[in-house]
């Protein structure tokens, strides 16, 4: 069949008129189309044209658009309750409620009254497209068209490839995403597609520190952002998606895995979606809102309690530890002996090592090092801006040796805490889980390398892709960490992805040429 291409795509129908059926036709009449936009509801589709002037008016308020654009937009979409109304559409956007058999009936309605070259499209983010397709006659013209919520904002969609549909299909939805200002990315039908599994970690990782009291979920939130350079924290963000909402997603990605503890969700998100605290919304979550501000504990950071002095007597210069031996130097300060090294690490006079983190419990390492002055810092994307850091020592470690690294920092600007010693710290544990879930989405052909890392930037805001972070730190580094982590857990959900452990082995980049 020779289905619609992208110059041949003059209308689009949209079927359900709700936060995204609505978020996307502004996008496509803003890019010239013209729009049909049906639902079953005339309040919804009220609300629909009343949201759209209002998103306008907004746009010309800030000077984004004239007058006249505006109100071309606005006239480009029709509205409709008759589902004939998009017969002569060239491509057929359904954005309606989340039910499979809702969702194959409407399409097999479609099938009906389209032209068989027209596209098919589903805005679906958790059932698979192949199951839709399968109710069709010619599932070759069903893809996803996976758009973020709010649609005419975030620039990422998920172009989703059911096993029937057509690549041809594929290609048109990709360049037509692309022309309307869109990230697109291809990717297989799978459970999550990439953005909704690939970000699980995110929220699992911190979920899971502080269900093990390694730091409060506020603190969290400050050290996956101030130096981690993540937009927000797990905790805060849980809170703005609705605490039911994100669990519902986890819970599905891990049943659509058949359980894999990978995903597991967690009992303490359960315990708040018990207990009707889901977030902004409801005005309590991990958070309280007072007028939909959270109102923030005033966390303290550990002090100084030595006289603030400290005196550095070597290191050895890591890629992950340069940033931070130029932020020293910087400031002035003489590092007596700088050179170079796999491990990087601060030597102070007092005799404490500072060293990143490698995953294992800094208790276990100063053992295995036979080093008691040991401390392990946290993963920062740059050491050279990060303004918070999470450290950890062996119990025994005195006071006045762990004060100095504590002196070093404060120094520099940067807040530091002891946190309880469990593998990985808070940044390093998370994003060393984020890379292993993008590798096995990689491993698994659901997208390319590029597809995934431009995912995570577009669709969830990372601050940098993924895979590129992996090679940054070096693939048998993160490789290192997870199998510490794995080792002391002993659980399942911290085994190395396949396409992770191969590269490790060689410390083999993802990208050719490092892609930062
Ligand atoms: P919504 O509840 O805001 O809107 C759904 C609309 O569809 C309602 O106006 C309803 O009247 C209409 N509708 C229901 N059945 C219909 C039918 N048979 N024919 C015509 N209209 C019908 O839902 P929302 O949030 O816009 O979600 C829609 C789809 O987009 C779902 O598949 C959802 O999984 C997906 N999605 C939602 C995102 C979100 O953040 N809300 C993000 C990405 C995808």
């Amino acid at each position: 069949m020779a289905y619609r291409t992208p110059s041949e795509i003059k209308t689009v129908g949209v079927i359900g008129a709700g936060t995204m059926g609505a978020g996307i036709a502004q996008v496509a009449a803003q890019a010239g189309l013209n729009v049909v936009l049906f639902d079953l509801s005339s309040e919804a589709l009220e609300r629909a044209d009343a949201g759209l002037r209002n998103s306008m008016d907004k746009l010309v308020g800030r000077g984004k658009l004239s007058a006249t654009e505006a109100e071309g937009i606005c006239a480009r979409i029709n509205y409709a309750n008759e589902l004939q109304a998009v017969a002569a559409c060239d491509l057929v956007v359904e954005a309606i409620v989340e039910r499979l058999d809702i969702k194959q009936k409407l399409f097999c309605d479609l099938e009906e009254i389209c032209a068989p070259e027209a596209i098919l499209a589903t805005n679906t983010s958790s059932i698979s497209v192949t199951a839709i397709g399968a109710a069709l006659k010619d599932p070759a013209r069903l893809a996803g068209l996976h758009f973020f919520n709010p649609a005419p904002i975030m620039k990422l969609v998920e172009v989703i490839k059911g096993l029937a549909t057509d690549a041809r299909v594929v290609e048109t939805l990709l360049a037509l995403a692309q022309g309307w200002g869109k990230v697109a990315v291809a990717a297989k039908s799978s459970p999550g597609f990439i953005v909704n599994r690939v970000a699980r970690p995110f929220y699992a990782e911190g979920l899971r520190l502080a269900e093990e009291g390694v730091a409060e979920p506020e603190r969290i939130d400050m050290l996956i952002r101030e130096a981690g350079g993540f937009r927000m924290g797990p905790f805060e963000l849980m809170d703005l998606i609705g605490q039911d909402v994100n669990y519902a997603v986890t819970c599905s990605v891990f049943d659509a895995y058949y359980q894999d503890p990978r995903f597991k969700p967690s009992l303490m998100q359960k315990e708040l979606v018990d207990a009707g605290w889901l977030g902004r919304k409801s005005g309590r979550g991990f958070y309280s809102y007072d007028d939909g501000k959270p109102v923030s504990a005033n966390l303290d950071w550990d002090e100084i309690r030595f006289g603030g002095f400290f005196n550095i007597s070597s290191a050895v210069e890591s890629t992950a530890m340069k940033s931070l031996l130029d932020r020293i130097e910087a400031r002035g300060i003489e590092i007596p002996s700088r050179t170079q090294g796999v491990d990087g690490e601060i030597q102070f006079n007092n005799g404490a090592t500072l060293v990143l983190t490698n995953g294992q419990t800094t208790l276990e390492r100063s053992l295995e090092e036979d080093n008691p002055l040991l401390i392990q810092m946290d993963l920062a994307l740059d050491y050279g801006s990060c303004q918070s850091l999470a450290l950890s020592t062996h119990p025994d470690c005195p006071e006045e040796v762990w004060t100095e690294v504590y002196a070093m920092f404060d120094f520099l600007g940067v807040k530091t805490r002891v946190v309880k010693d469990m593998p990985g710290l808070v940044v390093m544990r998370t994003v060393a889980m984020l890379i292993n879930e993008a590798a096995d989405a990689l491993h698994y052909g659901i997208a390319n390398a590029e597809g995934i890392d431009a995912a995570m930037q577009s669709g969830v805001n990372y601050p940098v892709g993924l895979l590129a972070w992996a090679d940054k730190l070096g693939t048998a580094y993160v490789a290192d960490v997870l199998d510490n982590i794995n080792l002391f857990y002993g659980d399942d959900r911290y085994r190395l992805s396949p396409a992770l452990s191969q590269r490790a082995l060689l410390d083999a980049p993802f990208y050719e040429a490092n892609s930062l």
